[in-house]
């Protein structure tokens, strides 16, 4: 079974998690697409969504399910997104699509988030895939130094700029054996705006595509 079919199948799980009536958070990526899809099916039992990113605000509104601001919409019962790794404490890290601001300040404001995403996504430890952390552009070469002391790798994303007007460093060689610890140091280097680790702030439940199904990780 390819990937897209296990990302597909995670994401059609999570739509037994909204409710009527409700407005719901919707992260970035190709597992949200595939949410989306869903979602646009009972568009008519749901208000509208929360977007994480200009992406994903326009894929809502091809499908005619109304964008809300946050501000007025919030805080919100559930928050739907995918992942770029996953551990079994349902850490994560994200931010392969560059959203990972607004998806943290979705996650922060909602009940429940729900992680969406195919069986490839679970490791024991996170840090395989490069963290990306989304950086103030004058900050750039002061975070890049501070990163490397840490023992990253900090590598700039080409002809990149985040919904913020922002630069993302992905950051390799990191093994994560503390994720939480890691999110708070990170984050109080001048000039991130946002580590893309999820472990302050973990997902509630993991739903994992498998050939066999829905793996359900949480409750
Ligand atoms: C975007 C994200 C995505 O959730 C993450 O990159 C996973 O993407 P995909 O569902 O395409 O595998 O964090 O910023």
């Amino acid at each position: 079974m390819s990937s897209d079919e296990m990302k597909k199948r995670a994401a059609e799980a999570a739509l037994k998690y909204v409710e009527d009536n409700t407005v719901v958070g919707i992260g970035t990526g190709t597992t949200v697409n595939y949410f989306i899809e869903a979602l646009s099916r009972i568009k008519h039992r749901i208000e509208g969504a929360v977007s994480s990113s200009e992406a994903t605000t326009q894929r809502l509104k091809a499908h005619q399910i109304p964008v809300l601001d946050l501000n007025a919409a919030g805080p919100l019962p559930l928050y739907v997104d995918g992942a770029d790794e996953a551990n079994r404490y349902l850490q994560l890290i994200k931010g392969g699509g560059g959203a990972l601001t607004r998806e943290k300040i979705i996650a922060a404001a909602s009940d429940q988030f729900v992680c969406i995403a195919d069986q490839a996504k679970l490791v024991d430890v996170l840090g395989t895939f490069p963290l990306p952390v989304e950086v103030i552009p004058m900050a750039r070469s002061h975070v890049g130094r501070e990163l490397l002391k840490r023992g990253g790798q900090p590598v700039l994303r080409e002809n990149f700029i985040t919904d913020n007007g922002n630069l993302i460093l992905d950051v390799y060689n990191l093994q994560i054996l503390e994720p939480a610890k890691l999110e708070a140091e990170f984050n109080s280097i001048a000039g991130i705006v946002t580590v893309g680790l999820f472990a302050l702030r973990p997902a509630d439940v993991l739903l994992l595509g498998t050939p066999d199904g829905v793996r359900v990780i949480g409750v």
